[in-house]
């Protein structure tokens, strides 16, 4: 199939490789001429652990291509894949100014029989409303949610794998056309939920919610093992063993970060207002979440008593491992709330810095080793696997107290015990 992708970010960028991958005609437009030409000279604007191989295979024989306007294009596509940001306006809606502007963009350069594809996430009702909107203006192209469920960081693995693909369509043509699309997924007997536009749209956000509620939970489940002596760890596995329950997403941290939770379910928050919807959780997992790094900064103060002039060692800045991102990071938040208490930061963090340092003002060190350096604590705060194994007789040298904050859970509490440090983590005592 001959396939367009409108936006190329995160979700476009990878799906459009990998179906490109999967033999289909793939061209990826976006108006930011730069990244186009990046592109084109076979460079990536994100990181995600092995994207680059299948970009590479792709580009070389010529499934793949960039342009930056639809003028460029050789052939009429199948479909239009609108994969566009909708970032958060102030009141927590989701702003569509860009889908709506993609959407409008390629009824405009395209046949009738092309369809549109909606990616990104959006609003229950955006699909039908953008149909209705197209038909004022006398075009008469298809609208169909397809919204994304991969993860940064396992993004090819879960696109390859998927638990499920959501098709929102009531069109029997739009139908064949997604499972034409999809025909290596339904070759090798995965699922694919064909539902109406408006319930597609909102599985997204509900998932994404949900998700997230898990995590809120697990958190405050936390913080009253450290009040009872009961092991966070040890309770999420004997929640997770019973399968109404499921082990995934009980993991406590310092919060959920990322490009989608936060903003996601925010926007849901706001639609349970708008259409006068009770949905109380959502509100407290919010403000549940808000709260973390306040609480992940008193838990620090009460080891470490006044930070004034504390030397703290942060490890890890991305909203999580295995990607560059670092927006709605807990760590971000954590290193404003600890330099505003007069604690003195140098963070490392292996992929994450350079984003980094363009929204917060620390010294950033090359290795954990020389975070370390003459610091008063480690404040671990991202689940790299190379702070799994970092040499703890280095780190005694290097460091003025031997303290070290786990917030991932991630170290052997008697290893760095027996190391000659102090370990804190996250739902223990
Ligand atoms: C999330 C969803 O997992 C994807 O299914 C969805 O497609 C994506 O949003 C999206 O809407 O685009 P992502 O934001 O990449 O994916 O990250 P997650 O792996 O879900 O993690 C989100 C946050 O929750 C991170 O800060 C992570 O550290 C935190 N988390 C996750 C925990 O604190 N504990 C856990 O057990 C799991």
């Amino acid at each position: 199939m001959k396939l367009v992708f409108i936006g190329s970010g995160y979700v476009g960028l990878v799906s459009g490789i990998m179906l490109a991958y999967l033999g289909h005609e793939v061209v990826c437009i976006d108006s930011d001429e730069k990244k186009i030409q990046a592109l084109k000279n076979h460079k990536l604007p994100i990181y995600e652990p092995g994207l680059e191989k299948y970009f590479r295979s792709t580009l070389s024989n010529e499934y793949l291509t960039f342009a930056s306007h639809y003028n460029a294009l050789k052939f009429s596509p199948d479909a239009v894949f609108i994969t566009v940001g909708t970032p958060s306006l102030p009141n927590g809606d989701a702003d569509l100014q860009y889908v709506i502007n993609a959407t409008m963009e390629a009824v405009q350069n395209t046949s009738v029989d092309t369809a549109i594809v909606i990616k990104s996430t959006v609003p229950p009702g955006t699909a039908k409303m953008l149909e209705e909107m197209i038909r004022e203006k006398g075009y008469v192209h298809k609208v169909i949610s397809n919204p994304e469920f991969l993860r940064e960081g396992s993004a090819i693995q879960d696109f390859m794998n998927p638990d499920r693909i959501v098709v929102g369509t009531e069109s029997p043509e739009s139908k064949d056309l997604m499972e034409k699309i999809y025909q290596h997924f339904i070759q090798n007997d995965y699922n694919i939920l064909f539902t109406c536009q408006t319930s597609s749209e909102l599985a997204k956000y509900a998932s994404n919610a949900f998700l997230a509620t898990k995590i809120a939970f697990i958190n405050e489940m936390a913080n009253l093992c450290e009040k009872t002596g009961a092991d966070v760890d040890l309770v999420a596995k004997a929640m997770g063993m019973d399968p109404r329950i499921g082990p995934a997403f009980l993991k406590a941290g310092p919060g959920f970060g990322g490009s989608c939770f936060p903003k996601d379910i925010m926007a849901l928050e706001y639609l349970a207002k708008v259409h006068d919807a009770n949905c109380y959780v959502l509100s407290s997992v919010i403000s549940s979440n808000q709260r973390r790094a306040k609480d992940i900064v008193s838990k620090i103060k009460l080891v470490l008593g006044d930070l004034n002039d504390k030397m703290i060692a942060v490890l890890g800045l991305t909203f999580k491992a295995g990607t560059d991102d670092i927006r709605a990071s807990p760590a971000i938040e954590i290193i404003k709330l600890l330099a505003m208490e007069g604690a003195y930061i140098c963070a490392y963090d292996p992929e994450g810095m350079k984003n980094a340092s363009s929204v917060i003002n620390i010294d950033m060190a090359s290795s954990y080793q020389s975070a370390a350096r003459n610091s008063d604590a480690i404040v671990i705060l991202t689940e790299w696997p190379e702070f799994t194994k970092m040499d703890y007789e280095i780190l005694k040298s290097e460091m003025r107290e031997k303290v070290i904050f786990d917030y991932r859970n991630i170290l052997d509490p008697k290893i760095v015990r027996n190391s000659g440090f102090k370990i804190y983590q996250i739902g223990k005592r």
